[in-house]
C-alpha cells in the first residue's frame, strides 16, 4: 500500500515505519511526507531517504488547520497515488475535507491509553495525573481529539521516579514497534487503491 505521512516533528515514528519497510515487516512504501513545519527533522529524514515533501501551508494560524489546506493536502496525498494517510507527531486537527477524502484511511499514534489524557502532552499528563500505567494507542482519525476508534494499544508502567521525558522515551519504544504493526494489519483490510471518486 502506498503510505502519506504527515507530521510536525523529530519523525521518530516515520523512521520505524522505514525501518519496518526496509526489513520486509510492512507492505508499503511511503510516497509522500507533508509537514505544516517547515523546520520538523521529519522532512529531512525523508529527503535522505528520497521520499518526496511538501509544506502544508497553513497561512498565519498556529493551531487550526484551515480548510483550504486541508482540501490541498487531500489533493497531494491523492495525486501521489496515498491508499492510506498516517499523522505522525502532526499537531493539528484534521476535518471533513480531509477526512471525506480518505474514509477509515487516515491512522494517528497518541502517546497514552486513550481515551485516557487526549491531547497535547499524554505523557506528562500522565505523570501528574500520579498513573501507573500509560502507553500508546493507534487510532483511526475522526473529526474529534484523539477519539476516533482504536485498532491497537500498547502498555508502559509509570515508575515512581519517572518524569515527562522518560516516561515519553518507554512510551515511544512501544510506538515505534505498535504503528508499523498497526499500519500493515489495517492495510490487509483495505483495498490497495482508494475506490473512484463517489465511489464505495
Ligand atoms: C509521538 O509521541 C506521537 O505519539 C505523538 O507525537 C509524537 C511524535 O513523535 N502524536 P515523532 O515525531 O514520531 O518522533
Amino acid at each position: 500500500i502506498s503510505l502519506g505521512i504527515l507530521g510536525s516533528g523529530s519523525g521518530s515514528n516515520m523512521q520505524a515505519i522505514m525501518d519496518a519497510i526496509a526489513s520486509e515487516q510492512l507492505n508499503a512504501r511511503i510516497v509522500i511526507v507533508l509537514s505544516d513545519n517547515p523546520d520538523a527533522y521529519i522532512l529531512e529524514r525523508a529527503a535522505k531517504n528520497g521520499i518526496p515533501t511538501r509544506i502544508i501551508d497553513c497561512g498565519d494560524y498556529r493551531t487550526r488547520f484551515p480548510e483550504e489546506a486541508q482540501r490541498e493536502t487531500a489533493r497531494q496525498l491523492k495525486e501521489a497515488g496515498v491508499g492510506l494517510v498516517c499523522l505522525a507527531g502532526f499537531m493539528r486537527l484534521v476535518k471533513a475535507p480531509l477526512l471525506e477524502a480518505f474514509p477509515s484511511r487516515i491512522l494517528n499514534i497518541h502517546p497514552s491509553l486513550l481515551p485516557a489524557y487526549p491531547g497535547m502532552m499524554a505523557w506528562e499528563q500522565a505523570v501528574t495525573d500520579g498513573a501507573t500505567e500509560s502507553g500508546c494507542t493507534v487510532h483511526l482519525v475522526d473529526e474529534g481529539m484523539d477519539t476516533g476508534p482504536i485498532l491497537a494499544q500498547a502498555r508502559v508502567p509509570v515508575l515512581p521516579d519517572d518524569t515527562a521525558a522518560t516516561l515519553h522515551q518507554r512510551i515511544q519504544v512501544e510506538e515505534h514497534r505498535l504503528y508499523p504493526e498497526t499500519i500493515a494489519n489495517h492495510a490487509a483490510t483495505l483495498e490497495p487503491q482508494l475506490p473512484p471518486e463517489g465511489g464505495r
